[in-house]
C-alpha cells in the first residue's frame, strides 16, 4: 500500500491548482478569458452565437462564405428523430408534475440521440464535428419541446425543429414560446450563450473529457458532461441563485430593496453557513469576467421591460441582486459568477426556473464537443491516483 505520507505530497483537494491536461481551446486566467485567443467581452459584443461555436468546433474565425454553409448546417440538424420526441412526449405528466426535471430529461433525450445518429460509434475528428454540429443544433429543439410538453400544448417545430428563419438564439424562444422573440430579448440570450460556451477544465467538461479519454463515445461523453452540469455547485447554480433571489424577495418584499432588511437576510445565511448560489468560483478570485457583462445586458433589457415577473417590476429584480452583491462582497470579499445574473435576466424575460441549467447546456455542448475532439486526437487515458485513508491491510480468516 502506497503510504499517506507520500501520496500526500502530491493531493489536492478537488484537484485544486492542478493542471490535468493540455488545450489549445480555451484559456482562462485572473485577469480574463479567452476562446481560442478571442477575448471574451470582445465576443460578447461583437460575435453571434453561431460565431463562436465555429470558432470553438472548427478551430478558427469562420468566413462569410463558412458561416452561412454552418448555418445551414445546423438549421437542417434542428429537427429530432421521432424516437427522442416521443421519449419527450412519454415524460410529459412527469415533466409537468415536476417529477423529472428537465436536466434529467435533457441527459436522457441526448443520449437517445446517440442511438440514431449514423457517426455514433465513429470517433473520427470528420465524425466528431459532424456529430458536434448535430448535437448543437437538435439540444435546442429538445429543450423547446419540453416546454410544450410541461404546458400541455402541441409540439413546436416538430417537422422544421423551429424557425429556420430565426438564429439560433431566438429559434431557442420561438421553439419554448411559439412566439418569435423581441430582438432584444434573443440578442441577451445570444450573448449568455457566449458566456457560457466554454470555461477550459471546469467539472463538466473535465467528466466529458474523462468518458472520451476511454476513447468512448461523443454522445456519451456529452451526455456524462450533462449529469456534471445539474449540480448546484456547477451549472445548477444559476437556477439556484434565482430561487435565492426570490426567497429574499419573498421575506423582505419588494420595499425591503435598499433597506437593512436585506442585510439582516443576509446575516442569516452567513450565521448559518449557507452557501449563496451564484458566487464564488476556484478559479477567479477577483470576480468573474462573464458576470458584469450579462449583468448590463440583462439590467438594460429589463429597464425597459413592462413585464411584471414574480409580481414585481423586471428591473427590481436586478436592484435586490446589486444589493445582494455588494453585501456579500463587503461582508465575504465574494463576488458573483455568471450564473447569479443569468438566474435575473432569465427570469426577467419570463424564462421558467427549470430551463436555465438545460440553456446552459444548449451553449456548453460546443464547449464539450470542441474537447472531446481535442481529447480523441490526442488521447491518453486519464486516470489519477487517489490517497488510501482506510484500513490497514488484514487477513480475512484472521
Ligand atoms: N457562499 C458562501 N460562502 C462561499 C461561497 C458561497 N457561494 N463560495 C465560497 N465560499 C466560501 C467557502 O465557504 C470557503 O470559506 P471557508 O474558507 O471559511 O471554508 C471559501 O469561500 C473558499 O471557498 P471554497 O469552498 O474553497 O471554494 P471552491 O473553489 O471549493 O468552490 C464553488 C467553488 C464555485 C463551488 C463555490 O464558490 C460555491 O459553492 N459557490 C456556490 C455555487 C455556485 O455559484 N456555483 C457556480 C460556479 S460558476
Amino acid at each position: 500500500m502506497m503510504s499517506s505520507a507520500s501520496a500526500a505530497a502530491n493531493f489536492a483537494k478537488g484537484l485544486e491548482g492542478i493542471i490535468a491536461g493540455e488545450t489549445r481551446i480555451c484559456s482562462i486566467e485572473q485577469g480574463g478569458l479567452w476562446y481560442r485567443g478571442y477575448e471574451i467581452h470582445d465576443l460578447a459584443h461583437h460575435a453571434t452565437f453561431e460565431d463562436v461555436a465555429f470558432l470553438l468546433l472548427e478551430g478558427h474565425k469562420a468566413s462569410a462564405a463558412e458561416m452561412a454553409r454552418f448555418k445551414g448546417e445546423i438549421v437542417a440538424e434542428r429537427p429530432l428523430h421521432p424516437m427522442v420526441t416521443g421519449f419527450i412526449e412519454s415524460c410529459g405528466g412527469y415533466l409537468a408534475a415536476g417529477r423529472a426535471v428537465p436536466m434529467d430529461v435533457l441527459r436522457t433525450a441526448v443520449s437517445i440521440l446517440g442511438h440514431v445518429d449514423p457517426d455514433s460509434q465513429d470517433n473520427s475528428p470528420e465524425a466528431g464535428l459532424r456529430k458536434s454540429k448535430r448535437l448543437l443544433a437538435k439540444v435546442p429543439t429538445i429543450i423547446g419541446h419540453m416546454q410544450n410538453v410541461i404546458d400541455g400544448k402541441a409540439i413546436i417545430g416538430r417537422e422544421l425543429g423551429g424557425d429556420p428563419t430565426l438564429d439560433h438564439a431566438a429559434n431557442l424562444l420561438y421553439l419554448m414560446t411559439g412566439s418569435r422573440p423581441p430582438k432584444e430579448y434573443s440578442r441577451v440570450i445570444d450573448a449568455s450563450l457566449i458566456l457560457y460556451a466554454e470555461h477550459d477544465f471546469n467539472a463538466s467538461t473535465f467528466t466529458s473529457r474523462c468518458i472520451a479519454g476511454t476513447l468512448s463515445d461523443m454522445h456519451g461523453a456529452v451526455t456524462g458532461g450533462i449529469a456534471a452540469l445539474k449540480g448546484s455547485l456547477h451549472g445548477g447554480a444559476n437556477e439556484m441563485a434565482m430561487e435565492m433571489l426570490k426567497e429574499i424577495m419573498n421575506d423582505v418584499g419588494e420595499k425591503g430593496i435598499g433597506t437593512p432588511a436585506v442585510d439582516e437576510w443576509m446575516q442569516r445565511a452567513f450565521d448559518t453557513k449557507r452557501k449563496l448560489m451564484g458566487f464564488g468560483h476556484r478559479v477567479y478570485k477577483n470576480g468573474d469576467h462573464r458576470a458584469p457583462i450579462l449583468h448590463s445586458m440583462g439590467r438594460a433589457v429589463a429597464e425597459k421591460d413592462t413585464k411584471n415577473p414574480g409580481g414585481h417590476a423586471a428591473v427590481k429584480w436586478f436592484e435586490l441582486g446589486e444589493q445582494v452583491q455588494k453585501i456579500m462582497l463587503s461582508k465575504k470579499n465574494i463576488h458573483p459568477n455568471v450564473d447569479f445574473p443569468c438566474g435575473m435576466t432569465y427570469f426577467t424575460m419570463g424564462i421558467p426556473v427549470p430551463q436555465y441549467t438545460p440553456i446552459f447546456v444548449a451553449s456548453r455542448v460546443t464547449g464539450w464537443c470542441a474537447h472531446v475532439m481535442e481529447q480523441h486526437a490526442n488521447n491518453r487515458i486519464i486516470r489519477p491516483l487517489s490517497m488510501y485513508t482506510g484500513e490497514a491491510a488484514r487477513k480475512w480468516n484472521g
